[in-house]
């Protein structure tokens, strides 16, 4: 029936008030357990995503959740909204899943990379991106892998951004990531010491590192380094 013809509708909207059905509870909680499974499913694939990096031997498991902490840890000091810290989370974790598309030969390549080769390993942010834009609900997460390697003075890549246009989150990941690389142990070099490690970071901050993420992660790494130390009775590099 059209609107205007409908002068005998009710003024009062049935339902509107009323204590909630059976039906209407069921339906409620049959989609929270609905709106929980799809949690649970893309937890899972997080991990499995996670597992496969570990398979292709691009980051460890530890690594990895190493990094999530310290990417929470930073950007709940900057102030970043807790209920945004999941996509911190995945962006920490997942960052270089795009890796995956880069052919062993050149990720493990130890002498020298040619220019195709770089270029090759410079994609991997927008592989990233174009795999974790695919999973509802983490968006963001893919925008900020797709930024993890932009610098904060503009020779970054793939886009070139600077300071601020670059996402917090990509600034974060950028850092930690740095210091991590640094001062792990590989097959082929050792880590560098942690002050080293910090030395560095502060002489790229301003140029290829966000100057306040920088300031903001140094007493976390400063701790975890002493207590790595610590619990390991080593050096910290060898600890990492
Ligand atoms: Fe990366």
């Amino acid at each position: 029936m059209p609107l205007m013809e409908r002068q005998d509708a009710p003024t009062r909207i049935a339902g509107l008030g009323d204590p909630p059905s059976q039906d209407s509870c069921s339906l409620v909680l049959r989609i929270k357990e609905l709106e929980e499974q799809h949690v649970a499913f893309r937890n899972s694939l997080i991990c499995a995503f996670n597992q496969l990096l570990d398979l292709k031997d691009i980051s460890t498991g530890l690594h990895s959740t190493r990094l999530a902490e310290w990417a929470i840890r930073v950007a709940r000091k900057l102030n970043i909204p807790e209920e945004h810290m999941y996509q911190v989370e995945v962006a920490a974790l997942l960052h270089d899943i795009g890796k995956i598309g880069v052919p062993d030969s050149i990720l493990k390549k130890q002498g020298p990379l040619t220019a195709e080769e770089r270029a090759l390993i410079n994609r991997h942010p927008e592989y990233s991106w174009s795999i974790l834009r695919l999973f509802p609900g983490l968006e963001d997460a893919s925008l900020y892998a797709l930024h993890h390697h932009e610098n904060v003075g503009g020779t970054g890549y793939p886009a070139g951004l600077q300071g601020d246009d670059i996402p917090i989150v990509s600034r974060i990941v950028s850092v930690i990531d740095a210091y991590d690389a640094m001062v792990s142990n590989r097959c082929y070099r050792k880590g560098l010491p942690h002050t080293e490690a910090i030395r560095r970071l502060l002489e790229s901050a301003g140029t290829q590192f966000d100057t306040e993420v920088v300031r903001t992660f140094i007493p976390i790494a400063e701790q975890e380094a002493t207590e790595v130390f610590a619990a390991a009775g080593t050096s910290t590099s060898a600890a990492l």
